[in-house]
């Protein structure tokens, strides 16, 4: 419960972001700023936004950058203003590897592209797939998992997110073109992530390890869409569910088209979930209690049970988790835009050609939205407490018309698995194992998150009421869905 003297501090504080404070640097002191944050970004950007204000403008001779971290400013980028942005091409030109897939591209065939594509991402769509994350959760503990191993579970989720995105859009998997896909995108992705710190940087048409990637990638997923052309549907999929939009309305992708989308969909649809995965159980590891909490959750709802997309709605502790998780470690944690007109925040009026750089990571640490901001505490999403949040001050999903596709996906997925691998093993942090994040495209872990897993059943109450394992601490009420943002229409 907040005394009187913090609410006037929270007030304060969210009056003062949201009227979003102006600092501009000029080049010396830009450059001097970027060497101190290059070092250090993460700890940088948020000593950054508290030091210099939320709205920090950097100017380099002509060009200029503006970082923004007031849930105000994101809402006019991302929301009533989008219309004046692009998406910057990123470290090597993601354009040239995705194509005009739904994530890189702009305008009308962005729009077409995203009203082609939603109804594969409905929520009533994904249901059935549910089934489908549990068994490949299942499979991979059974074939690879051994108890008092030790692993990089970020590895291990990256595997897994990339077997479900493929079932889920191909339908089947092939183990030779998935390693080719996967070797690609990881040997891109270092790429990427190098060069997004280099001050000097050649041209992106210049072959380089990125562009060659970029091929063997293409032919890889050429080759995926052969081959479940060749299988005739023979499994149901997302894919299916795409170019049933062709069919009916004769205003379908052609087939290079959907190669942009399928990539896009396929890359955009793993890496992400992976590093969410990775932080839940970084995070689950680090809080004894937060993680005897979420089995008693699930024993006591699942009674042994396999979870499904159906029953794991009833577990508002996991929900709540996976939501903490996500603001403590949002995987996308900046949002980049290009203005391609001006636009104008609060007073100020800014050119064509300011970057901006929206920043979850630091928003969603600020005491002015979240109380002990670094804390992992569930409970604050069903205790109430963020019930008079701002609007867009959690955004690990982005907002507006761009907002995540893969929003349900996600969410289903990521509470699936946790929920299937947590009624056989708990996780036990490696001792001195030190885990710092870093920023690369995603949000990582530098040398990654190492556990050992300990075999255990999550069985239910036997019927005399013995517990066959204690909880740390007790059971407390449930909340309404705390993901309170719905499936995004289409702008016209
Ligand atoms: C925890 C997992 C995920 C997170 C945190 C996440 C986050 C995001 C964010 C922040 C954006 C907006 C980017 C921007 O505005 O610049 C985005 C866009 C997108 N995401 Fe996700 N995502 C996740 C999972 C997925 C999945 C599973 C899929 C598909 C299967 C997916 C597909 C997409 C696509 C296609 C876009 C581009 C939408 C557009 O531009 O219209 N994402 N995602």
């Amino acid at each position: 419960m907040l005394d009187a003297a913090a609410l006037e501090v929270l007030n304060f504080s969210r009056r003062h972001v949201s009227q979003a404070v102006d600092t501009v640097r000029r080049p010396v002191r830009t450059i001097r700023l970027f060497f101190k944050i290059r070092r250090d970004v993460l700890p940088g950007l948020i000593r950054l936004a508290n030091t210099e204000g939320d709205r920090l403008e950097v100017r380099l001779g002509r060009a200029r950058l503006l970082l923004l971290s007031a849930p105000a400013d994101v809402h006019e980028v991302l929301v009533s203003q989008y219309r004046a942005f692009h998406k910057p091409q990123g470290p090597i030109s993601f354009r040239r590897v995705l194509g005009d897939g739904v994530l890189t591209s702009e305008g009308e065939i962005w729009r077409r592209g995203r009203r082609l594509i939603l109804p594969a991402f409905h929520s009533d769509a994904l249901q059935p797939l549910g089934a489908k994350m549990v068994e490949l959760t299942l499979r991979r503990m059974d074939e690879e998992w051994r108890g008092g191993a030790e692993y990089d579970i970020v590895d291990e989720m990256t595997s897994l997110t990339f077997a479900v995105a493929t079932e889920a859009l191909f339908g089947f998997q092939d183990a030779d073109l998935s390693a080719e896909v996967r070797d690609s995108i990881s040997s891109g992705m270092r790429y990427a992530s190098r060069r997004m710190y280099k001050i000097v940087r050649l041209p992106t048409w210049i072959p380089n390890r990125g562009t060659r990637a970029a091929k063997r990638l293409r032919r890889a997923i050429g080759r995926i869409l052969d081959e479940r052309e060749k299988r005739n549907g023979a499994e149901p999929d997302l894919l299916s569910l795409i170019r049933g939009a062709d069919e009916s309305g004769g205003d379908g992708f052609t087939p290079e088209e959907l190669k942009d989308q399928a990539l896009t969909l396929l890359l955009a649809g793993h890496e992400t979930t992976a590093s969410a995965l990775g932080w839940t159980w970084h995070l689950l590891s680090q809080n004894p209690a937060a993680l005897a909490r979420l089995e008693s959750e699930i024993r006591t709802t699942l009674g042994g049970t396999l979870p499904s997309a159906d029953n794991i709605r009833a577990l508002p502790y996991l929900e709540a988790v996976v939501q903490e998780a996500l603001r403590l470690f949002p995987p996308v944690w900046g949002l980049t835009r290009q203005a391609v007109e001006p636009f104008s925040l609060g007073s100020r009026t800014f050119p064509t050609g300011t970057r901006v750089v929206m920043l979850p990571w630091v928003i969603h640490r600020q005491a002015s939205y979240f109380s002990r901001p670094d804390e992992f505490n569930p409970d604050r999403w069903l205790d109430g407490s963020m019930a008079d949040q701002p609007r867009h001050a959690y955004i690990p999903f982005g907002a507006g018309p761009r907002t995540c596709i893969g929003r349900s996906f996600a969410l289903m997925e990521m509470r699936l698995i946790i929920a299937t691998v947590l009624q056989r093993y708990r996780m036990h942090a490696v001792p001195g194992h030190v885990v710092v994040a870093e920023a690369l495209v995603t949000l990582r872990a530098r040398q990654g998150v190492r556990v050992v897993l300990e075999p255990r059943t999550l069985v239910p109450d036997p019927p005399d009421g013995e517990e066959p394992f204690r909880p740390l601490v007790s059971e407390t009420a449930s909340g309404g869905c705390p993901f309170h943002e719905g499936a995004r229409e289409v702008p016209s």
